[in-house]
């Protein structure tokens, strides 16, 4: 007997027709069960679970998303908006009723502060907060205000309150380019400025919509935010390293490497390693997920992982250009003399090497050191 592919299979639970919200917005049975599919996935889960995620996003008790920003460069409301359209992941969002998201919102000045206002008043708390960007907290917070109130005033007041935080982008998450040494304004991420929130990070320069897409469809299907790492990512997304799912990865393990820009190894595919990615220190889905319309990402696009999901990356990643010392299977030794201790320490972080360690104790220790041991 022919076997069906997952989403041409019968349904296996009935949606009341009042709960299909898909068909009012026109979007298909199967582009529906389809994207239930895909987020499962995404979210790690069983197929035997599709059912209860298409349930959880077919009923009307939604909480509200105010989503606000602050110090960014607006990629990942671009992002957001970027997202082929029309989506079922828009209309997830749309569903949800994003009450209050000041970039794209039709409203602005008083209007748009009463909206927001409105909003926390009327759903009591039942609602998700998104912020893009980080915040400032020197001089009180007056690097970045809104309507007279500054973003630590605001992200104190609404994140406080709300259901979950989602955190989006590195900015948000840990402070990202405005944090960058020296930090003039003080930036810092959501979890630093507002303590002890319900809170998730999804770093990336920008964030990656079908990670948040799937972490706010695990919010509504199981009324809480998915398993984290130490740092406040998601396992789902941020579980493995660029490196293990890398497509290049064939030629990093047969040795062969782009030198130079344009050469013959960067025509064929080879791998970036030698041109400073920093893959193999880097905790993202991307070779997987991939951007825009899941056609390409920065590696599969010739350009070297920058690191863009993992903190302080603008000052613990660079020289971007410089390869990341002595990753395993590449069998180098290096100092930091030769790398940089920005880079050894990531490198030390991202794979726990003696030799990374190494370098980094011996360059920080006297010649003459009388130690004992
Ligand atoms: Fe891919 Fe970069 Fe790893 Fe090479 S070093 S396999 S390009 S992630
Ligand atoms: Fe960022 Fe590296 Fe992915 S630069 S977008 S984490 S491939």
């Amino acid at each position: 007997m022919k076997r069906l592919p997952e989403e041409e299979k019968p349904f296996p639970i009935d949606l009341q027709p009042e709960s299909r919200f898909w068909e009012k917005r026109g979007v298909s049975r199967r582009d529906f069960i389809k994207f239930c599919t895909a987020m499962t996935a995404a979210l790690s889960l069983p197929a035997a679970m599709i059912p209860r995620v298409a349930e959880a996003l077919g009923s009307d008790d939604r909480p509200s998303v105010i989503w606000l920003e602050f110090q960014s460069c607006t990629g990942d409301t671009e992002a957001l908006l970027r997202s082929s359209a029309p989506t079922v992941a828009e209309i997830i969002l749309d569903v949800l009723s994003i009450d209050y998201a000041e970039t794209i919102m039709a409203a602005a000045g008083v209007l748009a502060e009463e909206t927001r206002a409105k909003t926390v008043k009327e759903r009591g708390g039942k609602y998700i907060v998104v912020v893009e960007g980080s915040i400032p907290t020197r001089d009180n917070g007056a690097h970045c205000c809104i309507g007279g109130r500054s973003a630590l005033d605001i992200a104190r007041e609404l994140c406080g309150n709300a259901l979950a935080t989602i955190a989006v982008g590195t900015c948000a998450s840990y402070g990202g380019l405005p944090a960058a040494a020296p930090n003039p304004s003080g930036a810092v991420g959501v979890g630093e400025a507002v303590p002890g929130i319900t809170l998730i990070n999804l770093p990336g320069c920008p964030v990656n919509t079908d990670n948040l897409v799937a972490t706010i469809v695990h919010f509504l299907t199981f009324g809480r935010l998915p398993e984290t790492d130490g740092k406040g990512r998601p396992l789902f997304a941020y579980g493995k390293k660029i490196h293990d799912n890398c497509e290049r990865r064939p030629h990093f393990d047969a040795g062969q490497y782009v030198e130079a820009w344009g050469d013959q190894g960067h025509r064929k595919g080879h791998c970036l390693y030698k041109m400073g990615c920093k893959g193999p220190a880097t905790f993202h889905n991307c070779p997987v997920q991939k951007y825009n319309e899941k056609t390409a990402w920065p590696v599969g696009s010739g350009h070297g992982c920058v690191g863009c999901s993992e903190p302080s990356f603008w000052d613990s990643m660079s020289p971007f250009y410089r390869r990341l010392p002595a990753v395993p299977g590449f069998g180098i030794e290096a100092t930091a003399d030769k790398i940089g201790l920005g880079l050894v320490a990531t490198a030390a972080a991202g794979f726990g090497i003696h030799g990374a360690l190494n370098a980094l104790r011996k360059d920080k220790e006297p010649e003459d050191s009388t130690r004992e041991g």
